[in-house]
């Protein structure tokens, strides 16, 4: 008998930048000429059909004028493509178009493009680099930053993926004012969800801010941008592959991704999270964690910023209580929630731990109250 151990100790430096800015789309370009992607000169510009005319068809005759190769591989936007399906679809599109090993995915678009090019970029060959362009602002808070990358399943989102890292993001805040208004309500609830859980002076300039945010207020939007890289890396950059602390992330996803999904999508990832939110802030008053004043701020930040924050009257509460199961911190069928402490804060349940077991009687209890 042999035995042959292979050494594979790996040092592995998946630093990037985070560029953000108004109208970023020269400085993209500009950055591939002095080489953000090493002598890759093959793109394939993944976006949707929302997208494809307001930004993504730019890049892409930026790139074809200056000689490179490129196309769009264009998905039906809304998170109903967020699937294997479509990846599937645009791999084949890809593979028939001559993409190789040395090729770099360019993601424009918001989360649901981020999501699954990124996922896409790291099976394609066995991975290619990829660069997000994020156009959305639920993209800059959160989706295209931190490397987590997913397609959704009949059973609930983003069950599939990765932990893959971009080249470079870059955070195009001039494509806000493109945005139908309810995706910029929906993108607020993931800034509100920052400082709900990592910083209370962010909450209250969100609080004195959030009329000037949602009129686009450059200043104002360019602050939140930078303010939500700062408090997700903060965490990411401590713990990338959530073995811990990047589970505060998942402050409101519990219930906010279950009601996603039984909604049939219905509501928007963020209109979903707000809901979340609220749920969970019920929950640490029940707990000891926040007061009644505390709570009340929350759910009036979340309804200045136009967002929902009572579960809708065609969720059966008994499906929705079901899907908590398929949360990703169920651990040996037992339901785990994050939960807030005070503003800016989370309760830390042991030394390094920081989603509680909470019983379903208490789960049922707080979404039949709602
Ligand atoms: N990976 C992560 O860590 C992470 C974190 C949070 C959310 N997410 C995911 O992000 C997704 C939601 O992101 P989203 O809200 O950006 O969704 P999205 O990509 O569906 O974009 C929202 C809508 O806006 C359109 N759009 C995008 N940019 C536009 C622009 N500038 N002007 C006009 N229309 C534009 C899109 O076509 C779409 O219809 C969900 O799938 C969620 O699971 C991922």
């Amino acid at each position: 008998m042999s035995v042959y151990n292979v050494q594979l100790k790996k040092v592995v430096d998946d630093s990037y930048d985070i560029e953000i800015g108004f109208g970023l789309i020269e400085k993209l370009i500009c950055d591939i000429q002095n080489g953000l992607v090493g002598n890759i000169k093959k793109f394939a510009i993944i976006t949707d059909t929302n997208v494809v005319n307001l930004y993504a068809d730019k890049v892409y005759k930026k790139l074809i004028d200056l000689g490179y190769t490129a196309d769009l591989f264009v998905m039906e936007a809304g998170e109903k493509s967020k699937t294997r399906q479509t990846k599937e679809m645009i791999e084949d599109d890809m593979l028939s178009k001559g993409y190789r090993r040395d090729c770099c995915v360019l993601a424009v678009g918001g989360g649901v493009v981020t999501d699954l090019a990124g996922f896409l970029a790291g099976t394609y060959g066995r991975g290619v680099p990829f660069i997000n362009y994020a156009t959305t602002l639920l993209a800059a808070a959160d989706a295209s930053v931190g490397g987590k990358t997913a397609v959704d399943t009949p059973l609930a989102t983003n069950l599939i993926g990765l932990f893959n890292q971009p080249k470079k993001v870059y955070l195009d805040i001039a494509a806000w004012s493109t945005l139908p208004r309810r995706q910029v309500y929906s993108g607020m609830a993931e800034t509100i969800k920052h400082a709900c859980l990592a910083d209370e002076g962010f909450f209250e300039f969100l609080e004195e801010n959030v009329d000037k945010i949602l009129e686009n207020d450059k200043d104002a939007c360019e602050y939140i941008a930078k303010k939500n890289c700062e408090i997700k890396y903060n965490v990411v950059m401590k713990d990338e592959r959530e073995s811990g602390l990047r589970e505060i992330l998942n402050l409101g996803h519990t219930v906010g991704r279950a009601i996603e999904t039984v909604s049939d999508y219905r509501l928007l990832h963020g209109e979903a999270l707000s809901i979340g939110m609220v749920a969970e802030v019920h929950l640490a008053r029940k707990l000891g964690y926040m007061n009644e004043k505390e709570v009340a701020r929350v759910i009036s930040l979340l309804e200045r910023a136009k967002l929902p924050v009572e579960i809708p009257e065609y969720i059966d509460r008994e499906v929705l209580v079901k899907k908590l199961y398929t949360d990703k911190k169920v651990k040996n069928g037992q339901l785990r929630f994050v939960v807030q402490e005070g503003i800016g804060r989370i309760v830390e349940y042991s030394d390094g731990v920081f989603a509680i077991p909470i019983d379903e009687a208490v789960a049922r209890e707080i979404i039949m109250e709602m």
